[in-house]
Order: structure tokens, then sequence, then C-alpha cells
């Protein structure tokens, strides 16, 4: 009898070890000129029950569920059918403080998109198991990310010369290439941001 339950439980350790895979995706690295890289690699593929372990490396970056239309916002705030995974802020530091989130994979046939807090205006997204025939592409979300976040839609209306001068004392203090989620109530900031940026 007792025979018999080991070779059961052998039967599921290998089975576990042979089928269940762990991918790594490594969040930080340098993300000053380039946020695309926050998530690297950017798309897996993984079957049912295998972990993706989100591995925080370097800088301070969530990894957080969101859906293809809502690239930047949290996917139960616009689906409340999604039980969506949100890390919070995770700060690595520079590789000091170094933690994880893993998440299993229960549906393989549904991409689930993510993106970080930080870096999401700028592109900072990624997928798992995207459908390669799908017009939901990793480049269609990332250009949503950017489209929905990176500019505000009524700051672009906004007469330039409104935004002169309302701009010259947040800019003062936003120096740095600041996430626009800083600017709460200074969307008429961005442009001038953007501008910035650019120069
Ligand atoms: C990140 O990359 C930029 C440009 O390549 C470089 O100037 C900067 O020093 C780098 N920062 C870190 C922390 O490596
Ligand atoms: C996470 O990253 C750290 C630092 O690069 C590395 O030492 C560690 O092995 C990584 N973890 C996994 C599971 O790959
Ligand atoms: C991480 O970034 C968020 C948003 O920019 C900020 O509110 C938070 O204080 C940061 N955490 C640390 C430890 O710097
Ligand atoms: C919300 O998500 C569910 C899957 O959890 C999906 O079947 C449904 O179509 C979604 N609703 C909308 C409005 O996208
Ligand atoms: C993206 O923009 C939406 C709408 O303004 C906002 O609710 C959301 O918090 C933003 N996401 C990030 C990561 O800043
Ligand atoms: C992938 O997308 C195609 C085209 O939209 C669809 O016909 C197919 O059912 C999808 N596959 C899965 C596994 O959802
Ligand atoms: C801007 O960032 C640099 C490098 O991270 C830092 O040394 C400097 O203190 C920052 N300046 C401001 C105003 O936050």
């Amino acid at each position: 009898m007792s025979h018999s339950i080991w070779s059961v439980f052998t039967l599921i350790l290998f089975t576990v070890a042979t089928f269940a895979k762990t991918i790594v995706v490594t969040v930080g690295g340098n993300t000053t000129n380039d946020a695309t890289k926050v998530f690297q690699p950017t798309t897996v593929t993984a079957q049912n029950g295998d972990t993706v372990f989100f591995n925080f490396t370097q800088g301070n970056h969530t990894v957080t569920q969101s859906t293809f239309a809502s690239p930047c916002i949290p996917a139960h705030e616009t689906n409340v059918t999604i039980n969506g995974f949100d890390s919070s802020f995770r700060n690595a530091g520079a590789g000091t403080a170094i933690t994880n989130l893993e998440y299993t994979v229960t549906d393989s046939s549904t991409t689930v998109w993510f993106y970080d807090s930080n870096t999401c205006a700028r592109g900072g997204v990624g997928a798992i198991n995207i459908n390669g025939s799908s017009s939901e592409t990793i480049d269609g979300f990332r250009r949503n990310a950017i489209r929905l976040n990176g500019t505000s839609p009524s700051s672009s209306t906004s007469a330039s010369g409104t935004a002169s001068s309302t701009a010259a004392s947040p800019t003062a203090t936003l120096s740095n290439n600041s996430s626009p989620r800083l600017l709460h109530g200074a969307a008429v900031v961005i442009p001038f941001l953007i501008a910035a940026l650019c120069f």
C-alpha cells in the first residue's frame, strides 16, 4: 500500500518537474533612454501551470495587469470580472533590494497584458501569451499606452498661450524625467515636458 502511494507521489513530482516551467521576466534595467526595455523579455509564451517570475532587479517599478484597450489602468478597474495581479511599487534600488512576483498561468488561451506604473506612458508594457493571429499585438498595446497616457488629449487642445502662462512654476520643480503620473492636476504642463524631452 505504501509502495503505491509513493509511486503516485513520485509520478506527481515527475509530472510537475517535467511540465511546469518557470519563465523569468526581468523588471528594471536602465530605462532612462528606452522605457520599453523595462520588461525583459517583453512578451513570453507560457502553458497552463507555468509560472511567470517577475524579477525586480533595478529601479522602482510595478507589474500590474491591465487590458488591451486600457494599457495603463489596472484590469479590475476597467473590467470587474478580471481579478488582475498588481505588485504595487517595488523599489529594487540599484539591485540592492531584489524582490519578485510570481504569476501562474491558468488560461493560456487568454492574453494577459501588463504594465509598469512608472514607465507605462513611455511604453513600459508587456504581455503573456499574445495570440499571433489576433490584431491585438504588443506594438498596438504599446502605442495605446503612449497615446492614452503619454500625452493628455485635453492638453493638446488647449491653446499654447495658456500653457506657457501656467507652466512656469511647475516645470521648475520637475526638472528630471518624472513620470506623467506625478502631474495630477497639471495636465497643461505635459506638452512642455514633452517638448523639453525632445530637445
Ligand atoms: C542609463 O543610460 C543612459 C544613456 O545610455 C546613461 O547616460 C545613464 O548613465 C545610465 N544610467 C545608469 C544608472 O546606468
Ligand atoms: C533575479 O535577478 C537577480 C539579479 O540579477 C539574480 O541574481 C537572480 O538569479 C534572478 N532570479 C531568477 C529567478 O532568475
Ligand atoms: C516609487 O514610485 C512611486 C511613483 O512615482 C512613488 O510614489 C514612490 O514613492 C516610489 N517609491 C520609492 C521607494 O521611491
Ligand atoms: C471582461 O472580461 C471578461 C473575461 O474575464 C470578458 O469575457 C469580457 O468580455 C470583458 N468585458 C469587456 C466589456 O471587455
Ligand atoms: C493613465 O491614464 C489614466 C486616465 O487618465 C489614469 O487613470 C491612469 O492612472 C494612468 N496610468 C498611469 C500608470 O499613470
Ligand atoms: C486567436 O485569434 C484568432 C483571430 O482573432 C481567433 O480566431 C482564435 O480563436 C484566437 N485563438 C485563441 C486561442 O484565442
Ligand atoms: C535628477 O536625477 C539625477 C540622476 O538620477 C540626480 O542626481 C538629481 O539629483 C536629480 N535631480 C532632481 C532635481 O531630482
